[in-house]
């Protein structure tokens, strides 16, 4: 069994949820992909999975449809095998049908079915609408409406509390004015190349929502940097996106400081964030997130990247 220090680093409340996390989360979203049951590499990711629940973390971010399912297994498979350290936990994301598209109450109480018996649990503390792209937004608020699920699950103790975790500002702002939800997760848009989600971030605040922000690299970009042909959000960069890439670069590089650093502390030092989601998909980036979390960066790099002015449009919202 991974060896894990005694409590999770950095505690502190996720809004008003009762819930504590550590100033970073550690997201599964490539966990268990293309690791279909009894693979070869399935012990190897049931090591990552291990390596995540015995971390310096308190949380684990999954959801039902990571990985088509697998992301949930792998986590279910290190959790009968080696359990959770003291006070880390998954939480996960209910999912529209993945062969109806169907995402209404009936759905997420399966969705939310589905994710407990993959993980093995009886119950999570925190669950998310996750993405809910394919329905309007009147309909899930409605009667048999996904976010009544959301709402029958928390009134029946089943969990302790949900939240709306998707990227496009204009589709989770109305989920956040709601005042349905206790959490925002927000991603790929509070980042050195993007803050498009600010608004977000503080509506959900000014409510005494928990917020998390995730993908603060991008999902590569801001930890590959600008040679690397890696994505951001999901998609190739323009050329003005590269260029400002560029520009960062050479303004941690005057101030010794690794791109991926900066790009995890610009999250972790928003007053907004109470926890950044980072991806891994190998145990070691446990050692260097923790590394790159301690490192201190002078407040001159960032008021040079204030300097450089708002970064040019890196997502479509
Ligand atoms: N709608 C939603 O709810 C939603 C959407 C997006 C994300 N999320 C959550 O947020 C998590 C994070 O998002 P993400 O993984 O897409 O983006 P991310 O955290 O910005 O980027 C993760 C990637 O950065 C790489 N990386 C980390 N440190 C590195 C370093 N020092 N050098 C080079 N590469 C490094 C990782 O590489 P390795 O793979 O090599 O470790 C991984 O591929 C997801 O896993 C998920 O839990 C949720």
């Amino acid at each position: 069994m991974p060896t894990s220090p005694a409590a999770p680093v950095d505690l502190r409340a996720l809004g008003r949820t009762g819930l504590a996390v550590s100033p970073i989360t550690l997201g599964a979203s490539g966990l268990g992909r293309d690791v279909p049951a009894g693979d070869p590499a399935e012990p190897e990711a049931v090591s990552l999975a291990a390596a995540m629940l015995h971390g310096p973390y308190a949380i684990v971010d999954t959801s039902n449809v990571y990985a088509g399912g697998h992301s949930e297994r792998i986590l279910g498979l290190a959790l009968a095998e080696t359990g959770a350290a003291p006070g880390r936990q998954v939480v996960t994301k209910v999912d529209a049908d993945p062969e109806t598209g169907a995402f209404d109450r009936d759905r997420v109480l399966r969705s939310f079915e589905e994710s407990l018996s993959r993980l093995g649990v009886d119950r999570v503390s925190l669950l998310h609408l996750h993405d809910p792209y394919g329905i309007d937004f009147e309909d899930a608020m409605g009667t048999g409406g996904a976010v009544s699920g959301l709402l029958e699950l928390r009134e029946s103790g089943a969990v302790d509390a949900i939240g709306i975790a998707a990227g496009k500002v204009s589709v989770v702002s109305r989920y956040v004015e709601s005042d349905c939800f206790d959490v925002l997760l927000t991603h790929n848009r509070y980042t050195l190349l993007e803050r498009r989600a600010l608004v977000l971030l503080e509506a959900a605040k000014a409510r005494g929502m928990g917020v998390f922000n995730a993908a603060p690299f991008g999902g590569a970009l801001l930890a590959r940097g600008s040679a690397s042909g890696a994505t951001y959000a999901y998609r190739s960069a323009p050329a003005q996106v590269l260029e400002r890439v560029r520009q960062l670069e050479q303004i941690c590089a005057r101030h010794g400081v690794e791109l991926p650093t900066a790009a995890l502390q610009f999250s972790l030092r928003s007053p907004w964030v109470d926890s950044t989601v980072v991806g891994i998909s190998r145990p070691e980036r446990i050692a260097d997130l923790e590394f790159r979390r301690q490192v201190v960066v002078s407040e001159e790099l960032w008021a040079e990247i204030d300097a450089l002015g708002p970064p040019p449009e890196a997502v479509a919202d």
